[in-house]
């Protein structure tokens, strides 16, 4: 029999509350997907701030309309869950939205290791292996005209699972932290996580750019752009465009309905 996982929802609550008041922390042992979840709630008018973290769902979701698969059961070499799945729901009001999931997955790989990076715009990698995902939706609160209700949704890939379904080989968190479960992750990542989405509506992408730049994955890299572009990386801008040397000069990304992967296979991530 499997022994229920003993979550830190006290302990990260206690972090959250003096800098969100009304904040809860929800643990569900299933759910379709935690980003459906919140979405539902903020369509039918509920904004309160929440985590909600899942121990499996049955229809998680990826960005680009790609379903987002938690590894569990026969995929799992374990019984304990082989990805933490949460989605942190949040009221925010910045003056530009540009760069928020940059800041949330630089967030993710400096709250968990020093050998990650980033694939622009969020994905999380470790030696050219995809280790977290983000997914953030967004819907507007018409009672308080410029603030909408964010829903970040991350994956965090923990235990060593099958890549045959998946695009972009896996890598796992246990590979660098040994013996690390989703409830130790949850509390590692998601107290400063809530802290950045607070920093980026006060004070938007670019006091995060330096250190974004810095765990680059695609830096120097030469690139081919889903909608046909190809150059080098140069690192992202104060508002999180990805900027690409082409043969037409410093061309700037910002759609995240672009995907990018280098010119050749075996290029290092
Ligand atoms: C991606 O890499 O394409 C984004 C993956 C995001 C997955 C997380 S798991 C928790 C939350 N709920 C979902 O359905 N998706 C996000």
């Amino acid at each position: 029999m499997n022994t229920p996982l003993r979550w830190p929802a006290e302990a990260v609550w206690e972090a959250v509350v003096p800098d969100l008041p009304g904040f809860t922390v929800e643990i569900l042992p299933e759910i379709d997907s935690t980003n459906t979840e919140l979405m539902r709630r903020a369509r039918a008018g509920r904004f309160d701030p929440v985590l909600l973290v899942a121990e499996h769902q049955t229809a998680g979701r990826g960005r680009l309309g790609r379903d987002w698969h938690s590894g569990a059961g026969s995929e799992s070499a374990s019984s304990l869950p082989a990805s933490l799945t949460f989605s942190i729901g949040i009221p925010l009001a910045p003056r530009d939205w540009s760069g928020l999931s940059l800041a949330v997955g630089l967030s993710l790989v400096e709250s968990l290791h020093p050998a990650l990076s980033l694939k622009w715009p969020n994905d999380v990698y470790f030696q050219g292996r995809k280790l977290a995902g983000i997914l953030i939706e967004t819907v507007g609160i018409a009672e308080t005209p410029g603030a909408r209700y964010a829903v970040v949704g991350v994956g965090i890939n923990l235990h060593t699972r099958s890549g045959d379904r998946l695009a972009t080989p896996p890598a796992w968190l246990q590979e660098l932290l040994p013996g690390m479960e989703a409830p130790d992750v949850l509390q590692r990542v998601a107290p400063a996580l809530i802290q950045t989405l607070k920093a980026f509506e006060r004070s938007g992408f670019s006091p995060f750019q330096a250190r974004f730049n810095a765990r680059d994955a695609l830096a120097g890299l030469d690139l081919v752009l889903s909608d046909g572009m190809t150059g080098r990386a140069q690192g992202v801008d104060e508002v999180g465009a990805l900027q690409v040397l082409s043969a037409q000069g410093l061309q700037k990304v910002t759609s995240s309905e672009v995907s990018v992967r280098p010119a050749q296979k075996s290029a290092p991530l």
